[in-house]
């Protein structure tokens, strides 16, 4: 037999094979789950201990065994940059080390556990601290972009729809289109964390456990706020990771969307838009190349993350309940969603705080014909039905292309023989002012300055709420 301090086997003649224990070892995985490992079970033995079953001493022994394997594993991984170990997974590991430190009391730290509800749990521990990685990062772009929507709100430029120019926008009311996703994001993720906030420990293998701990000790003592209501549903549910998974899908499209129009905007053809050094990559070929790789990176990662997504769920579709071993690869695809998007959300911050924005080349791109609904909207308050003066404004502009001039161009007699409510010449060339295009659109969550000043005061309250609870919950 190998000398593998394996936590079953006793009725086993044979080893593994070889191939098996490749297939089934999860340490590569697991061992980032180290601390968590450490503190679920020290949580575990003091419980065992105020129930009578771990006596002061053994207790005593594993708490700083405990302590000293954590030290240990901390100083493996800052030296060589991953735990190397050859046990099976990173419980067997801290099982292994602790008897180093605490001898024969380490036998009895897995008393009434199992590994099920010990991943479980420690899954879930790691998920609630990770949580907060990430929505900081979306703080943070949140900050970054509410900044430059106030600094750029007289910066106008083209709006599209179906990547055709539409109308004239405030930049600052689209940055604003995605704080509000952003927002929403965060939201939706504080949600989940009330759901993730149960603990799974004292499941046991999948009936319980038969000892008379106090489950909701042992989670307070864990930081959770609840305990999960079924030892079965704990050991084999993974309803907490699908819907990370799918939140991080959301997050990725939006970043994604971002990433697209960002891309576009940089674009020689469109060019209002300059990324900076630090977030712009090179061509070895082609010297006056800058490329927006990061922005191409982040449209690729919401692919992945949706991919994995998917991945996670046909793996659990077709499952008998409780604990199955296909369970395990929901670290491998959770840990990968979450660099991933830790990752890009890093980058679409740095890439945001600092592009250059060019206000007059965006003014450039701006044309008479993004005014035609303005001019429709001149007829209507005039009394002219809207759907008349949008057949009105499709004439003057079937004129004006006869004529190879826009509408600016375009003789106020012309108007006036397609339409005599199109007013003096005086009112009608008032129309033609970018400005007051966009100052019309005065609805809650339009595009004029007031509107879009009103969507900034909005979210900078909540974010100065968002921040002050994080700092009472500290
Ligand atoms: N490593 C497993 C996982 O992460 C936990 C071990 C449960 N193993 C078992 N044979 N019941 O899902």
């Amino acid at each position: 037999m190998s000398d593998r301090y394996q936590l079953w086997g006793g009725c086993f003649e044979e080893e593994p094979s070889a191939v098996l224990r490749r297939l089934n070892d999860s340490l590569p995985i697991d061992s980032r789950l180290y601390r968590e490992d450490i503190r679920g079970s020290k949580a575990w033995a003091t419980e065992l201990h105020l129930i009578g079953h771990l006596s002061t001493q053994d207790n005593e022994a594993i708490q700083r065994g405990l302590d000293e394997v954590e030290k240990q594993i901390e100083r493996e991984i800052s030296s060589k940059g991953r735990l190397y170990d050859s046990e099976e997974d990173i419980h067997s590991v801290v099982e292994r080390r602790l008897k180093e430190h605490a001898g024969e009391a380490a036998l009895r730290l897995h008393t009434a556990r199992s590994r099920n509800d010990q991943s479980a749990t420690e899954t879930k521990l790691w998920m609630l601290t990770s949580f907060e990685r990430v929505k900081n990062q979306i703080i943070r772009l949140i900050s970054v972009m509410l900044k430059r929507a106030e600094q750029e709100i007289d910066i106008i430029f083209p709006g599209y729809t179906h990547l055709q120019r539409a109308q004239p926008i405030r930049w600052s009311h689209y940055l604003m289109s995605y704080v509000w996703a952003f927002r929403d994001d965060v939201i939706r993720l504080e949600e989940q964390g009330n759901r993730l906030s149960s603990c799974p420990l004292g499941s046991g293998a999948i009936a319980g456990c038969a000892l008379p701990i106090d489950r909701r000790r042992l989670a307070n003592s864990l930081g959770f706020q609840n305990v999960t209501p079924n030892s079965m549903l704990a050991v084999g549910s993974r309803d907490h990771i699908v819907e990370f998974l799918n939140w991080a899908s959301l997050c990725g499209t939006h970043l994604s969307r971002l990433a697209e129009d960002l891309i576009i905007y940089s674009s020689q053809e469109f060019g209002f838009i300059q990324h900076s050094d630090q977030f712009s990559t090179g061509s070895s070929l082609m010297p006056q190349k800058r490329n927006p790789d990061g922005l191409e990176l982040i449209r690729g990662a919401a692919g992945h993350l949706h991919g994995d997504t998917f991945a996670f769920n046909c793996i659990l579709k077709g499952l008998p309940s409780t604990y199955n071993k296909d369970l395990q690869s929901d670290k491998e695809i959770l840990f990968r969603s979450y660099d991933r998007l830790l990752d890009c959300l890093k980058v679409v911050v740095g890439t945001v705080a600092t592009m250059k924005i060019d206000a007059d080349k965006a003014r450039g791109l701006l044309s008479a014909g993004m005014l035609a609904t303005d001019l429709a909207h001149a007829l209507v308050r005039r009394g002219v039905p809207f759907r008349r003066a949008h057949h009105i404004v499709g004439a003057v502009l079937r004129r004006a292309a006869e004529l190879r001039c826009d509408l600016q161009q375009l003789p106020h007699h012309e108007y006036l023989a397609i339409c005599s409510e199109f007013g003096t010449e005086e009112e009608l060339r008032k129309i033609f002012s970018w400005e007051s295009s966009v100052e019309q659109y005065t609805s809650e969550g339009g595009t004029s300055r007031n509107s879009v000043l009103r969507q900034i005061r909005e979210l900078k309250q909540w974010l100065q709420n968002y921040n002050a609870s994080i700092c009472d919950n500290k």
